[in-house]
Order: structure tokens, then sequence, then C-alpha cells
């Protein structure tokens, strides 16, 4: 059992990973906000002098950093928060935290020309969420190699907490009868929250360390996800309507072919990636429960 402290726990993953590593580990869940029903610890991980006191005290074996501003339009528009966030705060974690990190980093540090990416390909973000999540990575490689980076991309989930989940917001503007309208030329391939804290907890019993890709099995565009989506919750696939990325004029560029393959890391711990399908009906099943 290991002593392991989980920034932004109660985000989509930190969700999932609390339930995947609860009975085996002792957690000490922190995050900016506690939810009222839920225990843990407040710690923005900014502050450098809260960190200091914190974690030296606490004596861990282990820090999952699942704390970032995830909101790719955000960070476009205050960059200034979005580098002390996703990357300045990733120092306070290592210069404090004395014990290995797992930090999650993303596909958005290529520039989507070429996606699914590996482990080798070279890195070029293009717009600020990912030169901040780049610019965390090299943080981390600066002080040693007993880390690990997992970079993943679009993870989703169906919580009713979450605030921003493309599932939840396919599901409920469908369940309203509302017309969605969603991109063609923006290719992933989407990674349920649970399989990623599988993945995760496999990483830790072996021992995994450097950098490696998790994303599930299906590569496809934004569009298609929908379409799957409102076919697995029995919703009107036909209130999905096509949209670019030019048309929609989001704040931030997002890569085209973006996507991870996971290749190394299924072969490394023994796991292959989980279709969307059936990740979707789990779900739904978890959901009507
Ligand atoms: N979601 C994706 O599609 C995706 C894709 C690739 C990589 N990732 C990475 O995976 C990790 C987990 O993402 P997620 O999907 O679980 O995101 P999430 O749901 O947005 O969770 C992130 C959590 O971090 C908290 N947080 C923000 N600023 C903080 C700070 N200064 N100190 C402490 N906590 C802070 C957030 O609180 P607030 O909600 O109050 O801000 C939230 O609870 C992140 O590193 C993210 O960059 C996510």
């Amino acid at each position: 059992m290991k002593k392991i402290l989980i920034t932004g726990a109660f985000g989509q993953l930190g969700r999932a990973l609390t339930c995947e590593l609860g009975n085996e580990h002792r957690l000490i869940l922190t995050d900016t906000f506690i939810p009222s029903d839920s225990h843990g610890f407040q710690l923005d991980i900014t502050d450098r002098k809260l960190v200091k006191e914190m974690l030296p005290a606490l004596e861990l074996d282990l820090i999952i950093n699942l704390a970032a501003m995830t909101d790719v339009d955000g960070c476009e528009s205050n960059p200034d928060k979005a580098w002390i966030v996703n990357s300045v705060s990733v120092q306070n974690l290592l210069d404090f935290g004395q014990c290995p990190l797992i930090h999650i980093s993303s596909d958005y540090v290529f520039d989507g020309e070429n996606g699914p990416y590996k482990e080798i390909d070279d890195t070029s973000p293009i717009n600020v969420y990912g030169e901040t999540k780049l610019e965390s990575e090299e943080l981390v490689w600066a002080t040693g190699e007993r880390h690990l980076v997992i970079r993943t991309n679009v993870v989703y989930d169906y919580e009713p907490t979450t605030k921003a989940s493309f599932l939840k917001w396919v599901v409920e503007s469908l369940q309203n009868n509302k017309e969605i309208h969603v991109v063609t030329d923006q290719y992933n391939n989407p990674t349920w929250a649970s399989s990623l804290a599988y993945v995760i907890k496999r990483c830790i019993e072996l021992h995994v360390t450097g950098l490696v890709h998790w994303g599930d099995k299906d590569y496809l565009n934004r569009f298609e996800f929908a379409k799957q989506i409102a076919k697995v919750f029995g919703l009107n696939q036909k209130l999905i309507k096509e949209t670019t990325s030019e048309a929609l004029n989001q704040l931030a560029l997002r890569p085209e072919k973006g996507g991870v393959d996971s290749t190394v890391l299924s072969a490394a711990i023994g796991y292959e990636p989980p279709s969307l399908a059936d990740s979707l009906q789990s779900i739904k099943e978890r959901f009507s429960e």
C-alpha cells in the first residue's frame, strides 16, 4: 500500500482514479474546491508556500498530478494563468514532493498534422494549452528519471458534477431535443476516464517511468463520436449536425489529426485499449442504475 497524494482529485479523471485506487492505497485527495459530500483537502498547486508547508510533512510515496486548467479556449485568453497552473506549479510539486510524480499531459503537445502520435514523434503545439503542457513535461524531465508522464486525449465520462464534458453536453442536449453542431475535422481516440484510471493503476504496480501514451481503441472525428454517443444512449442522431473548426471559430486552434498511439504502453502493462462502444455501454449501464 502506497501513500498517494492526488491533485485535482475532484475533476473528471480524479473521480475515476479514486475509485480505481481507493481500495489498494492510502489516498490524500486534494483540489481547489472540495465538494460537500467528499473528503479531501484544499490544495491550490499554484500556492508554492502552501505546497512547501504541506507536502514534506506527509512523507508521500507518490504524487499524481491531475490539477490543470483544462479549458483550452480559457488558456488562450488567459495565458499567464494557464502558464502558472499547468507549468510553473508542477515545479512546486517536484521541489517539495520528495517522491516520484505521475503527471498527465496531452496530445495537444503535437500540431495535429499526423496523429495518432507515438512517444518518439516530434512535438509542436499550436495553442497555449499545448505549450503549457509541453513545458510541464520538460520541468518533469529536468528533475530526473523516476517520474512518469502519460499523454492522453479527449478524456470522457459521465459524472453529474463534471463541469466541461463532451459526453454530458451531447446527452443532455439531445435529451432536451436540442440540435447540436459538431466538427468533422478534429480526429482523436477518445479515452474513457476509467480506462485511463486502470492504466495508471497498472503503471504504479509495474513501476513504469518515463514518457508513455494512452488513448482508447477507436480513432474518429468529434461528429462520429457524438453519433456513437447518441446511438448507445438511444437518442435522436438526426439532431447532430456536421460543422467544421473554421465555422465554429474557436479561440484556440485545435489539432486536426490528434490522438495518441497506445501500442507501447499496452504491451508493457498487458491491457488492450477498450472500444468506444463497450465503454459507452458501461457508462450507460452505470448511469441508469
Ligand atoms: N479532459 C481531457 O480531455 C484531457 C485530455 C488530455 C489530458 N488531460 C489532462 O488530464 C488531467 C486531468 O484532466 P480532467 O479531465 O480530470 O480535468 P478536470 O475535470 O478539469 O479536472 C482538473 C481538476 O484540477 C483542478 N484545478 C484547477 N486548477 C487547480 C489548481 N491551481 N490547484 C489544484 N487543482 C486545480 C480543477 O478544479 P476547477 O474545476 O475548480 O478548475 C479540477 O478539479 C489534466 O492534467 C489534463 O490536462 C485531460
